[in-house]
């Protein structure tokens, strides 16, 4: 059985990983593809050789042939566009994240599951092996005396892509922003952080379900405690040190275990897991150097044609945007009790 597949959104993630990640899954056929940018659309259907191209997703979306859609727009159409493919009895496979507000991503969910259809929300790093392993370490050792995460970003496509995209000279129209009831000034950070929600996603895969204790923003950098039974450090920011610097660890009572992360853009690499001691380093093999995206996409096809479970569906992607949301409430208690401020390395 053969998923027919259509893909909404072809700018850069759509040409540079997600296009090739369908094409290189033997049970997937890319059937459409749409792009507000008619011209680009055409483009991208021919240099793939994909039979039909639209310019307005709704066409798509009409076409009866397609089973599921990738919609990879701006964050603030994915709702939008989530729920009339869902309307449409279509599944989706969404790029994170899967709304701007907790609420809106609570609705998908819920006509995710009346419809028995499959949302897959683009969190790869759940796809990745060695975050699998990790994840694995740490249920299995119980919980640790304390965890941190620092995810403070940098050099993500890790040079030029491997596959440079076919640009145009149309513009986007401006799509409408939509954001939860949070402190004005305090909009930039969450929309920095629901950009990179990654970052508590990734947290609560790893750690558990944390509740936010305390949160402040200081210089750029978002520093929080939360607490998943144990005390979980986050901090969060974008410090281009030319490098990706996303780090997740676990101290145990005689030991810790360290998870690094590759650029997201790198595909021969998966992140890399050490369990240190006193006396010893213990680097785990990197297993599966498949890429965590073209993994990602074998789940996606696997849920929608096997049933099989999938580990980042909607319902989960909709704690992410209630947590990011309540750290953005945190710093605005906080505020008062300190400086708060914008990074300036210059
Ligand atoms: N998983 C990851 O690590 C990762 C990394 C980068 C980006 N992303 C996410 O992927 C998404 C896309 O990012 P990108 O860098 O490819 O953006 P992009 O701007 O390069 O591409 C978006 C494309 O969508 C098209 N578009 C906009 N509205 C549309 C509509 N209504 N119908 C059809 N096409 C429409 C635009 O014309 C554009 O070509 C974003 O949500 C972003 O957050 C995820």
């Amino acid at each position: 059985m053969t998923l027919r597949v259509g893909v909404i959104g072809c700018g850069f993630m759509g040409q540079a990983v997600h296009i090739p990640s369908i094409l290189s899954e033997s049970r997937a056929e890319l059937l459409a593809v749409s792009d507000i940018r008619p011209i680009l659309a055409a483009g991208v259907a021919k240099r793939w050789h994909v039979p039909l191209w639209y310019a307005d997703y709704h066409e798509l979306l009409e076409n009866q042939r397609v089973d599921a859609v990738y919609v990879l727009t701006d964050k603030f159409s994915h709702y939008q566009i989530t729920m009339d493919a869902l309307k449409a009895g279509k599944h989706v496979f969404v790029e994170k994240p899967l709304a701007t507000k907790y609420e809106e991503a609570v609705e998908v969910a819920e006509e995710a599951k009346r419809r028995s259809l499959v949302v897959l929300v683009g969190y790869m790093k759940r796809y990745d092996a060695g975050v699998q392993l990790a994840r694995d370490k740490i249920s299995s050792a119980g919980p640790p005396v304390y965890a941190r995460a620092a995810y403070l970003g940098g050099n993500w496509t890790f040079g030029d892509p491997q596959i440079r995209p076919l640009s145009t000279q149309e513009q986007v129209p401006p799509i409408p922003r939509s954001y939860p009831d949070i402190p004005g000034h305090l909009v930039a950070l969450y929309d920095d952080l629901v950009e990179q929600i990654h970052s508590v996603n990734t947290v609560r895969y790893l750690f558990g379900e944390p509740k936010v204790i305390s949160a402040r923003f200081h210089s750029g950098v978002l520093l929080s405690h939360l607490d998943a039974g144990f005390p979980i450090s986050l901090e969060f920011g974008w410090i281009n040190t030319g490098r990706w610097t996303e780090e997740y660890a676990a101290y145990y009572k005689d030991s810790e275990l360290i998870v690094d992360l590759p650029p997201p853009l790198y595909r021969n690499a998966t992140a890399s897991v050490t369990l240190r001691g006193a006396s010893y380093d213990t680097v785990y093999a990197r297993v599966g150097f498949k890429w965590a995206f073209e993994r990602e996409t074998e789940s996606f096809v696997s849920a929608v044609l096997d049933s099989r479970p999938y580990p980042s569906g909607a319902q989960d992607a909709a704690k992410d945007l209630e947590i990011a949301e309540e750290l953005v409430r945190a710093v605005s208690r906080s505020e008062g009790k300190g400086e708060a401020g914008r990074l300036n390395l210059t």
